[in-house]
């Protein structure tokens, strides 16, 4: 933190503008009614689970989710992932949707030619952490990268650090590779 009160932190930064704007423009654009919307179903209790390509409808809904100030530094903010994606030939991203409501997003850099799939971004919205859409649409994106030319293994990194995702990708059968890509574990699911 800077003496004006300001961070070095570009995703804190990133995440202070977004929340600014997110308090700005809610009541215009439906956030209000979604807060009083029915939670969807957990996954035990037969939530239907899609990845839905994103839309100019639904651009804004994805922007607003976010995971708790805890987990913050494992994961961009979505608009950040957007703008990176705008410059990223290999961006390959979707809306996580449980019962119509979205409820994450995840982001692959897809390099047919290495061939290299890697999950860049994902993310389940505070809100809906511990109700099986993690792993539901973990689920969905080994359905999807199975199709791609010569995939035998989905690529991950994380942040290890308490509290993190490690626990999660584990759990899926993430292994470590070994490597690092910066401070981040690489971690390899066989397909
Ligand atoms: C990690 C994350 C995507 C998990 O999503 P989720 O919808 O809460 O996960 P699920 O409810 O599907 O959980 C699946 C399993 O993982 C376990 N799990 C999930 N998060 C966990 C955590 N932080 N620590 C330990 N176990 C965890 C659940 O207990 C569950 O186990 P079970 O199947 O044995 O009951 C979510 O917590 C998140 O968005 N975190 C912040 C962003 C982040 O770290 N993204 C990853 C960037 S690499």
């Amino acid at each position: 933190m800077t003496e004006d009160g300001t961070t070095d932190d570009p995703w804190a930064a990133a995440d202070a503008s977004w929340r600014a704007w997110q308090a700005m423009t809610a009541p215009e654009d439906g956030a209000a009614a979604d807060a009083s919307a029915a939670t969807p179903r957990s996954v035990a209790d037969g939530a239907v689970v899609e990845l839905r390509e994103v839309s100019k409808d639904d651009v804004r809904a994805i922007c607003r989710l976010a995971v708790a100030p805890g987990q913050m530094s494992f994961v961009a903010p979505n608009a950040i992932s957007f703008a990176e994606a705008l410059f990223e030939p290999k961006a390959w991203y979707r809306g996580i949707y449980a019962d119509g409501t979205p409820v994450g997003f995840a982001m692959l850099s897809i390099d047919r030619d290495a061939p290299e799939y890697y999950l860049w971004r994902f993310m389940i919205d505070a809100r809906y952490q511990g109700r099986g859409y993690g792993r539901a649409a973990i689920g969905l994106i080994v359905e999807f990268v199975r199709t791609l030319p010569n995939a035998h293994e989905l690529l991950v990194s994380w942040v290890p650090a308490d509290g993190g995702p490690e626990p999660f990708y584990r759990g899926l059968g993430f292994v470590p590779t070994g490597e690092m890509d910066g401070i981040e574990v690489v971690a390899r699911l066989a397909l």
